[in-house]
């Protein structure tokens, strides 16, 4: 009888566990939410990125489109009513403020008819359908009749295009792509093209080269001062050999000027082309684009991008061995389940019974694990053996409870979080209160990395055994406590220095206040408050001889 009992238990727990085994929750994950306000398109919706990334990935692969009227920006490329001008890797996601990033893939095209290279209005797409999209996996039905099929690893993407029986089979890859700033085009927050390089080999069958791309949201351009160039490099293979390829070059949508002599260039005995000079403003627009033969109904091909070399993105691709998609597909799937969903399961029976639910919570604690981008061994730069990570943004909307979030679920990601918020105020000055494109920029309020540091401190991970250096970290917060920031001349706010640090400490050291000589008065005297009592609970420990003055500061 009890040895019965056992045997029935133990099938039974068998079944329990092979069901739950069984269990895909990533159907529940629907990475539409967020991308469409009430009017249908992109105005007043939460900007989320709905293509395809790995946890924390670099890559972030998806369409960049444009809006009609300007509604509003593409912030994270897609626009639910926007016609799509490329497929690229680098977004954000949840973010306002400025378009930034949209940079290096390419575009399926089925005819070069009316199509001027140089001008994205002559060639982009209006899409058939919804988008449709699940974890690790992107489709678009383009109008031209191409079917686009994206997955990413997390430094290359896969790009599949099924192009319709009549029509060439055509890619084109301009290196000068950028996503729009719609609404923000005036600003002097908006992205550019600076220079690039294309430069094709192997008889077309793979094209390397670099971009650089200047300003956009946080790091904005000739009125922010120097430091805001980003530059990526790439490396896309494609399956097959095109018949022909061509370069193109010229200055901006102009077809009739005809490329400068400086634009031709060789790599390993190679000929390419460069928007002109290394370090010239506003080089040439460059690309190239391949005809594939008519026999050939599919084109996919492997792009890697790195911040560091060519080389490395070469390498990149090896994290998609298969040109099988679904092979792809399948092992983003596994990664989201093994470091995001198999941390939760769900008891409350009427929860699990709920679709909405089960949709609205897989669907959020997907989006809470897209940014920031784990880019460690990617940082152009400074050299460092510390984790770097990139895209807070912002630092201002996590840290109440996102980044308490990682701590508990993804210790080590939380920490080398951390770390890399020190190695950034290590190495140029400050911490980040939000961070992209490899710079700092901007501040809303206070300086909230303290804060961050300071959870940690508290919860125990309070010595060099987990990896922070404690001593520098206190003397990053102290930075912040202490040192006003340089004037940035943000055109938007003449009042405050907002790219790193806290702008308005002469007030908040003379009065224990903000006076209205500086934008965000209010809120500011709220922040620094906050910030400082952060300060105070690790200098309780760290630097007792500090700490009444931060606890009474932040009174
Ligand atoms: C998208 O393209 C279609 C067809 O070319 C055009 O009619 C429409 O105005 C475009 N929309 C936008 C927002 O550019
Ligand atoms: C088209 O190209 C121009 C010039 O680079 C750029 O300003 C604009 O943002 C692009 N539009 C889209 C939708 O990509
Ligand atoms: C993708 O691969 C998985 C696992 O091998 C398989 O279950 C699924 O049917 C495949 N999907 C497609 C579209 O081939
Ligand atoms: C399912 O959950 C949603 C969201 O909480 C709720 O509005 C709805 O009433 C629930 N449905 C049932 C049948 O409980
Ligand atoms: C670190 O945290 C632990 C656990 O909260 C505590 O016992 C210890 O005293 C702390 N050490 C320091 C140096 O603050
Ligand atoms: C912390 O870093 C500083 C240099 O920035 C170094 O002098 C110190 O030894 C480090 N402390 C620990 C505990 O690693
Ligand atoms: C505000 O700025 C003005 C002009 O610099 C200065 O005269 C005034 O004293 C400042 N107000 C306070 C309360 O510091």
């Amino acid at each position: 009888m009890g040895l019965l009992k056992l045997a029935f238990i133990c099938v039974l727990a068998s079944v329990i566990a092979a069901a739950a085994a069984a269990e895909d929750v990533t159907v529940y994950v629907d990475p539409f939410i967020g991308t469409e306000g009430p009017t249908g398109n992109g105005a007043n919706s939460g900007d989320t990125f709905p293509g395809v990334s790995v946890p924390f990935g670099m890559v972030k692969i998806g369409p960049d489109t444009n809006e009609a009227d300007q509604a509003s920006n593409p912030f994270a490329g897609y626009t639910p009513d926007g016609n799509v001008t490329a497929f690229t890797c680098f977004h954000e996601c949840g973010v306002g403020g400025g378009s930034k990033y949209g940079v290096v893939g390419h575009m399926p095209l089925t005819t070069l008819d009316g199509v001027n290279v140089l001008d994205n209005t002559t060639y982009m797409q209006p899409r058939v359908g919804h988008d449709r999209a699940s974890v690790g996996y992107y489709a678009s039905q383009l109008a031209n009749g191409a079917n686009v099929e994206l997955s990413a690893s997390q430094h290359a993407g896969f790009f599949q295009y099924n192009y319709p029986s009549h029509g060439d089979r055509i890619v084109l890859a301009d290196v000068s792509h950028n996503l729009p700033s719609g609404i923000d085009a005036e600003f002097p927050k908006s992205q550019t093209y600076s220079n690039g390089q294309m430069i094709v080999q192997n008889g077309g069958q793979r094209f390397v080269g670099w971009g650089v791309w200047r300003g956009g949201w946080g790091g904005g351009g000739v009125a922010y001062g120097e430091g805001s160039d980003m530059q990526v490099y790439f490396c896309n293979d494609f399956d097959s050999i095109p018949s022909s390829f061509e370069y193109f070059t010229g200055p901006w949508n102009d077809p009739t000027s005809p490329p400068s002599p400086d634009t031709q260039v060789t790599l390993g005995g190679q000929y390419g082309v460069q928007g002109g000079p290394v370090g010239d403003d506003q080089g040439n627009r460059v690309g190239a684009y391949f005809i594939f033969p008519n026999h050939v109904d599919t084109v996919k091909s492997k792009l890697g991008v790195s911040f560091i070399s060519i080389d490395k993105a070469c390498k990149f691709q090896e994290e998609i061995p298969s040109w099988t998609l679904n092979d792809t597909v399948e092992a983003t799937k596994e990664q989201w389940n093994k470091e995001v969903f198999d941390k939760m399961s769900i008891n409350d029976k009427a929860d699990k019974a709920n679709n909405t639910r089960l949709t609205m919570f897989y669907s959020a604690l997907y989006r809470m694990h897209q940014m920031p981008s784990d880019r460690t061994g990617e940082n152009p730069k400074w050299s460092s053996s510390e984790p770097y990570y990139d895209d807070f943004y912002t630092l201002w909307d996590t840290f109440r409870c996102l980044n308490s979030w990682y701590l508990l679920a993804h210790t080590q990601r939380a920490l080398d979080m951390l770390r890399s918020l020190v190695d950034t105020w290590r190495h140029e000055g400050y911490m980040p209160d939000a961070r992209s494109g490899n710079y700092n920029g901007k501040v809303q309020g206070g300086t909230n990395a303290d804060i961050v540091l300071a959870d940690a401190w508290v919860k125990g991970f309070n010595s060099s055994r987990y990896g922070i250096n404690w001593s520098d970290a206190y003397a990053a917060m102290q930075k912040d406590a202490e040192v006003t920031p340089k004037p940035n001349h943000d055109p938007d706010d003449p009042t405050c220095a907002n790219k790193e640090g806290r702008c308005a400490l002469p007030d908040w050291l003379e009065y224990s206040y903000i006076t209205p000589n500086f934008s965000l008065s209010v809120s500011r005297t709220v922040d620094y408050s906050l910030n400082d009592f952060a300060i105070s609970q690790v200098a309780k420990d760290m630097a007792p001889q500090d700490y009444e003055k931060y606890f009474k500061r932040s009174a």
